[in-house]
């Protein structure tokens, strides 16, 4: 894990990174006393072959003289904060077999960066892409492992701890969210995950565990038919966030689909992949991550998470296709494919929060279908919703986060084909045709009073099979730095 610092002076670190405005890197190199005169006439020569650069951020050369490693960066003007996120990404395998690195930042004339911008961006950077989970590896050697530990940003302006606490807090819940969501599944059962997410009393938020005999009460019976399989008892828990005391009404309800695994139950999946289904609670870890990085940001908001835990397996006592329950709502729902149980779990969640907590606006997020990774592959995430303010702040944040959304059509069409003959809606429709948009569609029942809503099915974006920018083989986190994005966009509103 690489500690991010801020200093004036780091003269003696052998990896020297120098990021500014095209050419000005270099001089700002030799002016700054960076680096030397005969490493500046080396770099020099390069530089002057190369193409002007058209924008963006672009690592322009690294220059390992023995005595130090000099990695120039020219920025372009239009450059983004995710540009400078991504290139952090880009480096860090070129330094982190060295213990420590000075990045020498500086304002980007004719750019809103300034020296702090950089540092929040690149360190958001550098801490997002040397992430690993190895906690399970026995047999790794030493010289095998990455050595960085400090990623040390020099500027002139002088840049505090605090002025990067809100990016440390964010990478953190990143970071949280790939753990959880890395975790096997006999290591993360329902109540393991409770626990631990009780733990963020610690922060400040405050938990509640909701056991399997209180849900029976209350009336889950469309997230009890999901656990009935399992001998892991189903939890849900809800995380009250209050940042803003002065208000009474909680801006925001995030609902997470946490099932620590999906067999499929009786629908029962095929054995290839299926191990894959381990991470059918990268929603719920998105949820408990967002409530942790509020937390820890201060954000001044009232916000409130709840998520569904529960493990979906075949048994004597699983929910047969077929089979007709009653919902939190009230509503009736014909399960047709006990596959299909994402949905179930949301349902209530979303009942339930909507009418015990009245928030402004609901997000649900979840590894919902297959049919959206068919569609939007790992390039996007797919966005659902009935109001089209909530749709575009969400669709904002994604351009702004680097994790983007792509919205789906929701109408009468659609809904009919959740209709069931003998109950009020079933919770497949015929065929494989919209499965993303049936799914959306279902979620939708389950709100009685059409408080605004959206729907981010992450299904393909919660893990990637190889590196990609800022994420690693594994577990991404995505949604996290989203739903960030998005809070802190909705606090200065
Ligand atoms: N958890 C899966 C969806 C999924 C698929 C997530 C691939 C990540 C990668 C979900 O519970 C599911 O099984 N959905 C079914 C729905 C179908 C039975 C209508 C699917 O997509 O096949
Ligand atoms: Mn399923
Ligand atoms: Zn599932």
């Amino acid at each position: 894990m690489v500690e991010i610092s801020f200093g004036k002076n780091a003269r003696d670190s052998f990896v020297k990174i120098l990021v500014a405005t095209k050419d000005e890197a270099l001089n700002y190199g030799i002016t700054g006393g960076i680096i030397d005169r005969s490493a500046f006439n080396k770099l020099k020569s390069y530089v002057a072959r190369e193409d002007e650069i058209a924008g963006k951020a672009q690592e322009l050369l690294a220059f390992d003289n023995l005595k130090e490693l000099i990695i120039l960066c020219r920025v372009g003007l239009d450059v983004s904060a995710v540009d400078l996120q991504v290139l952090a990404g880009k480096i860090y395998p070129k330094i982190k077999k060295y213990t420590s690195a000075s990045v020498f930042a500086r304002h980007l004339p004719k750019t809103t960066f300034s020296a702090l911008d950089i540092a929040n961006n690149m360190g958001l950077g550098f801490e997002l892409s040397s992430y690993s989970f190895d906690k399970y590896h026995t047999d790794i050697k030493k010289e095998d492992m990455p050595k960085l530990e400090t990623v040390n940003f020099v500027a002139k302006e002088q840049i505090a701890k605090k002025d990067y606490e809100k990016t440390a807090a964010l990478a953190n819940a990143v970071r949280y969210a790939r753990d959880l969501t890395n975790e096997p599944s006999n290591e993360l059962t329902p109540a393991i995950y409770a626990a631990d997410i009780k733990r963020l009393e610690n922060l400040g938020l405050k938990v509640t565990l909701i056991n399997k005999t209180e849900l029976k009460k209350k009336g889950f019976n469309m997230l009890l038919s999901v656990s009935q399989g399992s001998v892991n008892d189903p939890y849900v828990a809800i995380l009250e966030y209050n940042g803003n005391k002065k208000k009474k009404s909680v801006d925001v309800a995030l609902v997470g689909k946490g099932v620590t695994f999906d067999s499929g139950g009786i629908s029962i999946k095929p054995s290839n992949g299926m191990w894959d289904m381990k991470q059918d609670m990268a929603g719920s870890a998105v949820v408990v991550s967002s409530l942790k990085a509020a937390a820890q940001q201060k954000l001044s908001l009232n916000i409130v998470g709840i998520v569904g835990l529960v493990e979906n397996m075949p048994s004597g006592t699983a929910t047969r296709p077929g089979d007709i329950v009653t919902s939190l709502s009230g509503k009736t729902v014909e399960i047709l494919n006990t596959d299909a149980e994402g949905r179930l779990v949301l349902g209530d969640c979303i009942t339930y929060v909507e009418r015990e907590y009245k928030p402004e606006r609901i997000i649900d997020i979840a590894t919902l279908t297959g049919a959206i990774v068919v569609a939007l592959g790992d390039e996007m995430a797919g966005l659902f919703s009935n109001d089209d303010v909530l749709s575009e702040l969400l669709s904002i944040a994604g351009e702004q986060s680097g994790e983007e959304l792509w919205r789906f059509p929701l109408t009468d069409g659609y809904r009919k084909k959740i209709k069931s003959d003998i109950a009020d809606v079933k919770n497949i429709s015929e065929g494989r045709s919209a499965g993303s948009i049936t799914a959306a569609c279902f979620l939708e029942a389950f709100l009685k009073n059409k408080t605004p809503w959206a729907h981010l099915d992450i299904a393909g974006m919660d893990m990637f099979s190889k590196p990609k920018s800022l994420y690693g083989k594994g577990a991404s986190g995505f949604g996290v730095l989203l739903l960030n994005k998005f809070l802190r966009n909705l606090e200065t509103k």
